[in-house]
């Protein structure tokens, strides 16, 4: 798997707060059969991205080195979680805190209702910036549950979307699990991450979730949101289209 939503540095946000636990999600990783993680922390003020980047650039480096050293199979990238809000607009090197340096920008939107015209603007000055949003947890979002076909239209302007393994297992309930299976299964969402915060209640175990997960989400369609579809955006490629069939 490769794992494109994680908040596995440690000190950044609200993730790992030591790095003792970032090594322990880094065993989870492997046990799960996780092979890449995006690092990416939360990062709510644009206007603080040097001393964000100095940070996560210095923190995967050691992290990597670590890694190699004990011989374990896993690599990190750099990445965020850009809180959307109105300093996008004030923001000018979005490129910089991209997954991998492509140009797919992992984004989120407030867990509080707003207006669903705002999601689209915002997506707007994304693509404006020569970028792609890569929307986080679309099904976590009071605004999209009441609003659905906004994730629809954010789909056709060329944003992504990747939803919450715990979300697909029912952890946030069955609202959010039925809504965020349903954006994978008709392809407004083409991505599956752990979005982890910690060893032990939000982690990457993402083998005893998928037993969670809805019979519809098949081996196949898994195999796609958390191997192939990644892949794509790791090399900054297009996603295809799904296959027909999964
Ligand atoms: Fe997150």
């Amino acid at each position: 798997m490769i794992d494109l939503h994680c908040h596995i540095l440690w000190d950044m946000d609200d993730g790992a707060d030591s790095m003792e636990k970032t090594i322990a999600l880094c065993r989870g990783a492997v046990k799960n059969g996780i092979r890449i993680i995006a690092a990416t922390p939360h990062l709510t003020d644009v206007e603080l991205i040097d001393d964000f980047l100095y940070t996560r650039n210095q923190r995967i480096s050691e992290l990597n080195t670590y890694l190699k050293a004990e011989k374990m199979p896993l690599k990190v990238c750099g990445g965020a979680e850009v809180y959307l809000n109105n300093h996008i607009f004030e923001a000018e090197n979005l490129n910089e805190i991209t997954i991998n340096r492509s140009k797919y920008l992992l984004c989120e939107y407030s867990l509080q209702p707003f207006e669903p015209e705002r999601a689209l603007v915002f997506a707007e000055e994304i693509l404006e910036q020569g970028l792609i949003p890569l929307i986080a947890h679309p099904e976590r979002y009071p605004t999209f549950q009441r609003y659905p076909a906004i994730a629809q239209e954010l789909r056709d302007m060329g944003a992504h979307m990747q939803v919450n393994a715990d979300s697909l297992a029912g952890y946030l309930g069955e609202e959010i699990q039925e809504f965020a299976k349903s954006l994978l299964l008709d392809g407004t969402a083409e991505l599956i991450a752990t979005d982890a915060h910690d060893p032990q209640y939000r982690n990457n175990a993402i083998l005893r979730l998928q037993e969670q997960f809805p019979p519809e989400i098949t081996k196949d369609l898994i195999y796609w949101a958390t191997w192939i579809a990644p892949q794509y955006i790791l090399r900054n490629a297009e996603i295809p289209a799904r296959p027909n069939g999964i």
